[in-house]
């Protein structure tokens, strides 16, 4: 009874004529590059589909080479594991080198890759939207009914998260913690309808192509439908 459905983020996405809106994305891939990429990986997704986004050519290479984690590689001459320069055939990788490292940063917990986390979860584009806007204090009548589900040190309330008490410390605390490239007024709320919109996109590149090509195909239906329906009239126009 604690637990929270996800409020609607209103995505330009969202319901069957929703189409992404390409500086949104560019936006929420701002936040994702600035907060989230310092601890979650999105390993189904490469630089280059970033110019799905808008981005030109020079600016991919760019974000690419420029990237805060390198990949791993192997040293030519030695066959040692290595680190190399991010290129833009790289899918953008987690920011720590194994499972043990990212547990030992993190409390023991684990952040999950992001690239299908909108989908792997219920209502998931709202979801990643209220998750990040619905830290707040344990309510008192919580503590009432259970007087021992106080939250543990190091983890955080959270009414949206499954079990309340997640491991991720509010990655948006403050409006204005990101200084958008295109000059939106940056607010918590915008920056975390921003990074649901960016990965609603992560998961469902094609979204728009799926929705459009549904239309097309009710249209061709309807059409077929009609033409079968007078060709049918037609042939039995004459009979008793
Ligand atoms: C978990 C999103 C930033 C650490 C998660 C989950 C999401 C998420 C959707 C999964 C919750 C679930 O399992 O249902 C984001 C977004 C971020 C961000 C969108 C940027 C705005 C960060 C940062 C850190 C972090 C900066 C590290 C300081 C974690 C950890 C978990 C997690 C440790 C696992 C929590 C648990 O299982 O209790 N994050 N995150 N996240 N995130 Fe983040």
């Amino acid at each position: 009874e604690f637990h929270k459905h996800p409020r609607d983020a209103e995505l330009p996405s969202a319901g069957m004529t929703g189409k992404f809106d390409q500086a949104q994305l560019q936006r929420g891939f701002q936040v994702y590059k600035e907060v989230c990429s310092a601890c979650h990986s999105l390993k189904f997704v490469s630089f280059y589909q970033l110019h799905d986004l808008g981005y030109s050519e020079a600016e991919v290479k760019a974000i690419a080479n420029q990237w805060a984690t390198e990949v791993p590689s192997v040293n030519p001459d030695t066959g040692e594991p290595a680190t190399r320069k991010a290129l833009v055939s790289d899918r953008f990788p987690s920011p720590y080198a194994n499972e043990t490292a990212a547990r030992a940063a993190n409390n023991n917990a684990l952040p999950p890759d992001l690239s299908l986390i909108t989908e792997a979860r219920e209502d998931g584009s709202n979801y990643v939207y209220s998750l990040l806007t619905g830290y707040t204090d344990q309510p008192a009548e919580l503590l009432k009914k259970f007087p021992d589900a106080k939250t543990p040190t190091g983890l955080y309330y959270n009414p949206y998260f499954a079990n309340l008490n997640i491991a991720m410390p509010p990655p948006l605390i403050s409006d204005g913690q990101i200084t958008y490239a295109d000059g939106t007024k940056s607010t918590k709320e915008q920056n975390a309808k921003d990074i649901a919109a960016f990965l609603t996109w992560t998961a469902e590149p094609t979204l728009d192509r799926r929705k459009s090509a549904g239309w097309v195909v009710l249209l061709f239906l309807a059409i077929a439908t009609t033409l079968a329906y007078l060709s049918y009239r037609n042939i039995w126009a004459n009979a008793k």
